[in-house]
């Protein structure tokens, strides 16, 4: 029974995944062996000059903002956030889940934050969510190749639990200089978290009254504001499939602004 409440706790805490094939006992592993500082024996050689080789040790929004901005291409913007240690979430998640899809896309695809499958495999929405979205897509006659898909927040929150406002607000810089980066011509944006993080306070209002209608929202380093259509995330359409039928009307009025863009 103890061993059963340790690991219910350890659910609860978020740790659901296993890392390794073996479970490791770490009561019985001998001390980790203390740090040695040596002094560096000739100077340590030259880094080349790159603005997405900023130090890893920022901590707020401002830095964010400031480190997102010196980013002049998205490869820059996925080593710059590789390197962010100013967000926990980069702690407990296995690794950077940056984008999926065409760097030029003329449509970015916003979703919330990757969940254990995307964690695992570093790319958005391979999971079950995933899935269904590829079937959306392909509905409407896109795919993953014409379209760019990436999460309000890149890294998985502990146990899928919704990321707070402050890691929200934190990873805005990201999410803004990415799509700046990309220049698309529009957003759909699934699910109430990156429907609220890209409007704004109109965003507050809840996704069931915002789906389905054109928004503008500025993007920091984009002239333009660009239009954005909320629609629900597909892990809402799985738990309650009724609601695909607003989703499927959501779908066709992007397909009919999609006609309208070529
Ligand atoms: N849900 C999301 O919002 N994003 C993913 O990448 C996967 C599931």
């Amino acid at each position: 029974m103890e061993l059963l409440d340790a690991l219910k706790l350890q659910w609860e805490w978020g740790a659901d995944e296993a890392l390794l094939d073996m479970p490791q006992d770490r009561r019985h592993a001998p001390p980790p062996a203390p740090l040695a500082f040596k002094a560096p024996q000739s100077p340590a050689p030259a880094r080349p000059a790159s603005r997405a080789a900023a130090p890893a040790t920022l901590a707020g929004p401002e830095d964010a903002a400031r480190l997102a901005a010196g980013c002049m291409s998205l490869g820059e913007l996925e080593e710059a956030m590789r390197g962010f240690s100013g967000c926990a979430l980069r702690d407990t998640a296995t690794q950077l889940v940056f984008a999926d899809g065409a760097p030029d896309a003329r449509l970015v695809i916003v979703g919330e934050a990757p969940g254990g499958e995307e964690d695992r495999i570093g790319k958005p929405f391979v999971g079950p969510a995933g899935q269904l979205l590829d079937r959306m897509l392909g509905s409407i006659g896109l795919d993953r190749t014409k379209v760019r898909i990436i999460n309000a927040v890149p890294w998985r929150p502990p146990g899928n639990r919704a990321p707070t406002e402050a890691e929200i607000a934190l990873c805005l810089p990201f999410l803004h200089r990415q799509i700046a980066l990309i220049a698309p011509k529009g957003l759909l944006t699934l699910g109430a978290v990156a429907t609220k993080g890209l409007l704004g306070a109109e965003g507050q209002s809840g996704i069931r009254r915002l789906r389905g209608q054109w928004r503008q929202t500025r993007i920091e380093g984009l002239t333009a504001p660009l239009p954005c259509l909320p629609s629900y995330h597909p892990a809402y359409l799985l738990r309650i499939p009724l609601a695909k039928r607003e989703s499927w009307q959501d779908l066709l009025q992007l397909r009919a602004w999609i006609e309208t863009q070529s």
